[in-house]
């Protein structure tokens, strides 16, 4: 059984079967062809609006390349401290943006609140020896799988604004934090003030469809340069785009992360009925985070299941994990089976029961 991440698993099988049929016969390459026309159409669709559509193979191409147009060589760009960009992406965004800087802040559930955006803006001295900040990118699900509301968006939105940022959205997990909502992906976005999105669909069911999304036509500009430069241009372009087409159709990428989302919020009920066992922070998405006894973990373990450890950073000052503790996370996906959620929550229970015996 595998927890560790929404990407463990491959594609689904309408994304697959688009790539199928996109297959059959010649098109013009490096995403000229009609199948990347209509997705294009399909974005301005779902948006309700003209948007700029750049596809990529990668979250991490993605988020580089729009944080490269954002955000000029010498400017700051306000993030989470353990925001992916910051943390997991080898440097890829500041490397693309020739000499940007990334600047983390701290924040429950690495979620970024608007106080301490301002602060933390106002306390940058105004002197030339200072790298402007130009920049804000928010995680929508957070690495702590937690979801902006949409006034939450919209306070930095207006920060950014009156501070003359470009806004940038990591959307790895756009459409878990848009079912959670219960909003459009206009309402989550342009509509708040996002200028630009990294739109994931691989962990949701794609084979590697990432999606650059620009509200901002002036942003949108030098996009298709920096792409080729970045070998982002896909020569067979309608390949990338297709997985797009069986992605959108009949919801069912809402119903992916709908699904995903349920599992996650059974597994967290599950775990709060045991003893000992606590979330780090609310489950709002498709990640669960619980603080366990050691003893549990090391039941899981040897009970095969796979997941990660995660830092207590972003846990409230007045509450850590402990010696005898440890944090995990726990993320469920669109092909989660419900029987393995149960065996681990079984695994879990009789675990401590076992112990509290002994
Ligand atoms: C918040 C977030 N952003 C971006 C990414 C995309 O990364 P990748 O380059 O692996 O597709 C991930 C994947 O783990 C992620 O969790």
């Amino acid at each position: 059984m595998n927890f560790a991440s929404d990407n463990i698993v491959g594609a689904s099988a309408p994304v697959l079967q688009a790539i199928m049929q996109a297959n059959a016969g010649t098109m013009t390459a490096y995403g000229n062809d009609e199948i990347s026309k209509r997705v294009r159409a399909c974005f301005n669709e779902i948006f309700e609006r003209e948007v700029s559509v750049f596809f990529v193979t990668t979250g991490t191409a993605a988020n580089a390349l729009a944080l490269a147009s954002a955000v000029p060589p010498y400017g700051l760009c306000v993030c989470h401290r353990e925001a992916h960009i910051i943390d997991d992406e080898c440097g890829a965004p500041e490397f693309f943006m020739h000499g940007a800087k990334l600047a983390g802040l701290p924040g429950i559930g690495a979620k970024l609140s608007a106080e301490d955006v301002v602060a933390y803006l106002k306390s940058l001295p105004k002197a030339v020896k200072q790298m402007p900040p130009k920049g804000l990118s928010i995680s929508q699900v957070s690495e702590g799988g937690m979801v902006y509301s949409l006034d939450e968006i919209a306070a930095l939105g207006a920060i950014c604004r009156e501070h003359g940022l470009s806004f940038h959205m990591d959307g790895a997990r756009f459409v878990n934090a848009l079912v959670s909502l219960g909003c459009t992906p206009a309402e989550m976005t342009w509509k708040q003030g996002v200028d630009i999105l990294s739109f994931g669909a691989t962990k949701n069911g794609g084979l590697m469809a990432e999606a650059i999304v620009v509200f901002r036509k002036d942003l949108a500009e030098a996009l298709d340069y920096r792409s080729k430069r970045a070998g982002q241009i896909i020569s067979k372009g309608r390949l990338i785009a297709a997985q797009f087409e069986g992605y959108f159709a009949d919801d069912h990428w809402l119903d992916n992360a709908r699904h995903a989302n349920r599992m996650a919020a059974f597994l967290s009920e599950g775990l709060l009925q045991l003893p000992r066992v606590r979330l780090a922070w609310p489950t709002q998405a498709n990640e669960v985070f619980p603080i366990i006894p050691k003893t549990l973990d090391q039941a899981l373990k040897a009970a095969g299941i796979l997941y990660n450890p995660w830092t207590e950073l972003s846990l409230p000052e007045t509450e850590r994990v402990g010696d005898h503790k440890v944090l995990i996370r726990l993320v469920t996906s669109w092909a989660s089976r419900e029987e393995d959620v149960r065996r681990l929550l079984e695994v879990a229970s009789s675990g401590l029961s076992r112990e509290a015996a002994e």
